[in-house]
Formats: structure tokens, C-alpha cells, sequence
């Protein structure tokens, strides 16, 4: 199939709006869900990509939209829930997915790009618990799925470097727990272009790629590389691990939720993998270190 309707669930966010510009690049028609509320994100996505808001948890909603789409994209996400018992994700991934993968069935859509993360089911983490458990649904789905698992992601407006730039710029020392958990952040364009190479590959149906870019680093080597980023002088603290629990059971209650119990839980496992799938797919991975720049914009502000 050549021109695709596109339906992008929780493509008003960081990876999808990247998203959207590279289908609408290869000539597809795209219509990003959204539940609404946050008009700064909708005004980021590229002109072309039409917007339509509602309950995207809400089946009748899907089968509405879902109704001249050729496939669909399954971008909805969260870091953090309210609580911690795991209610919160297991409503956005499990909850919400197998919603739409009933209302796919029922409007006879078979394409489904679902975005998963590396190591989703392994661990203690309630978030990687959920995931992987909305993954085991994909798969049961018996629908045309693909299912992606990056590392933490990298590009403009990310919440890895992104997010250390502002922590940093008020912070002259950083303590920061499990500073040797290790990533291998993968480039947002190249996550664009991984799922838009299976959208038009039949050959990715049924098939699991792990998303990762060519370089490992620690977290506090990705902090160390932002402050030099900036050319800002600055120290990171690696905590023990007891002090590294006891940050994140404080962070829960500050504002902006800057670590969380769960996302302490998902740090303990380090975020690589030695099975990428971005070459399976006839990608290069492409190193972030170089797209530092364009990442925090300082060409932009300079
Ligand atoms: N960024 C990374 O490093 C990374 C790494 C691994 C996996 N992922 C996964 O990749 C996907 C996209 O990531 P991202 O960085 O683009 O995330 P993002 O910027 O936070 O965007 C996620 C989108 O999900 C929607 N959403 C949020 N809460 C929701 C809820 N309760 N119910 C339904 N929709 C909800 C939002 O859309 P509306 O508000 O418009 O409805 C939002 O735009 C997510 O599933 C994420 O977990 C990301």
C-alpha cells in the first residue's frame, strides 16, 4: 500500500511529533489523538497532521476514528503515576491498549506499530511490568503488529539530556543515584524512521525490535556530557544505593516528580541491548553525542 492513513495515539508528544513530520514526508495522511488540554504541544506538531481530540481509552471513541484508517500507531505513555501500585500504568498500557487492539478488530484496521521499551516485563519496576504485560496483548492480538522497544531517546525537547540541561542550570553539583546505570540513547529520527520503514515492510509483522543507539554511556556520563555541553562547570555526586532510594522516595513529592520510587526500580536494570533492530531494519544507528547541540538548542540560542 502506498499513501497510509495514519492514526497516531499519543502523538502530540516528543517522539511523535517527530513522528508525524517523517510520514507526512513520505506522503502519508496523518491524524494524531488526542485527549486535548495541552494546546502548546498540539501548535509543536508539523502542518499537515490533522488533530482530532477525544477519550482515547474509550472504545467507541477508536471506532470512530478508526473507521477510514489503514493503521495505527501506538505512542500513549507515562513516567510516573499517581501512587505506587502500579494501577496507574497498568490503566495507560494494558487498559488502553487492549482497548484499541478490541476496536481494531472491530473496524476490520490490522496494521499496529506498538511502542513498547527495552527490557518491558523484566524487573521490579511497575512501568516495565505494565508494558510488558500491553506487549503480551499485542501479540495475542492475532492484528498485523510490530512491536519497538528503544532505549531512553534522544533529539530536541527529550527528557534525558533536555531534562539534565534544566536540573543543571540551577545546580552546580548534581548527586544522582545508580550513576553507573548504563543507556544507549537512540536518536528520535532514528526511532521516526524504524517506524515508518515497517509501516510500508510487511515483513515486520510479528516482529520485536529493540531500538538503540551505536554508544553506551552511564547516566553520569550523559550528565558530565551536558554540563560540557554548555561549557558549564559542574559536579555529579554518585549516591549509594541506599542514598540513591532514599532521593527517589523524596523526589516523588517534589514538583515535576524529578525521580519516583518506579523509576528508581526501572534504573536498576541498565537500559541497553545487544540485539538492535534499527540495522535488521536497514538503519545506522546514529550517535547522539555530536546532535548535543541541536538536542539543547544552543546553535538556536547562541
Ligand atoms: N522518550 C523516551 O525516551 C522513551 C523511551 C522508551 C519508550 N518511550 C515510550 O514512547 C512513547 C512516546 O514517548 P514520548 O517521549 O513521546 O512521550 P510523551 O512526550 O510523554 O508523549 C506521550 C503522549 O501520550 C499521551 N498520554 C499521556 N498520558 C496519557 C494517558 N493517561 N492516557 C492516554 N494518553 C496519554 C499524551 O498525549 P495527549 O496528552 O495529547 O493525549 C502524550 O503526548 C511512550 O509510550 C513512551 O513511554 C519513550
Amino acid at each position: 500500500m502506498a499513501r497510509q492513513h495514519v492514526l497516531i495515539l499519543g502523538g502530540t508528544g516528543f517522539v511523535g511529533r517527530h513522528l508525524a513530520a517523517r510520514l507526512l514526508g513520505d506522503g502519508h495522511r496523518v491524524t494524531v489523538l488526542s485527549r486535548g488540554g495541552d494546546a502548546g504541544r498540539r501548535a509543536q506538531l508539523p502542518r499537515g497532521a490533522s488533530v482530532i481530540e477525544g477519550d482515547v481509552a474509550d472504545g467507541q471513541f477508536l471506532r470512530a476514528v478508526l473507521d477510514d484508517a489503514d493503521a495505527v500507531v501506538n505512542l500513549t505513555g507515562i513516567l510516573n503515576e499517581r501512587g505506587d501500585d502500579g494501577d496507574g500504568f497498568r490503566q495507560v498500557f494494558v487498559g488502553l491498549t487492549e482497548t484499541l487492539i478490541q476496536a481494531m478488530r472491530d473496524m476490520r484496521v490490522r496494521r499496529l506499530l506498538q511502542m513498547s521499551a527495552l527490557h518491558a516485563t523484566d524487573g521490579a519496576s511497575h512501568y516495565l511490568m505494565a508494558r510488558g504485560e500491553a506487549d503480551k496483548r499485542v501479540r495475542a492480538s492475532q492484528l498485523d503488529w510490530t512491536i519497538f522497544r528503544p532505549s531512553v531517546i534522544a533529539g530536541p525537547g527529550d527528557g534525558l539530556f533536555c531534562r539534565f540541561d534544566g536540573l543543571l542550570k540551577l545546580a552546580p553539583v548534581l548527586p544522582i543515584g545508580r550513576a553507573d546505570a548504563k543507556f544507549q540513547p537512540v536518536w528520535v529520527g532514528d526511532v521516526a524512521d524504524a517506524f515508518a520503514r515497517a509501516l510500508v515492510d510487511d515483513k515486520t509483522i510479528g516482529q520485536v525490535y529493540d531500538l538503540v543507539g551505536p554508544d553506551t554511556m552511564s547516566l553520569a556520563e550523559i550528565v558530565r556530557f551536558t554540563a560540557r555541553a554548555r561549557r558549564r562547570t559542574r559536579f555529579v555526586i554518585p549516591l549509594p544505593p541506599g542514598l540513591g532510594k532514599l532521593q527517589a522516595e523524596v523526589g516523588e513529592h517534589l514538583p515535576g516528580k524529578p525521580i519516583s520510587r518506579d523509576n528508581w526500580r526501572s534504573l536498576q536494570l541498565d537500559s541497553t541491548s545487544a540485539d538492535n533492530g534499527l540495522p535488521k531494519l536497514g538503519l545506522t544507528p546514529t550517535p547522539v553525542l555530536p546532535k548535543l547541540p541541536e538536542i539543547l538548542g544552543i546553535a538556536r540560542d547562541a
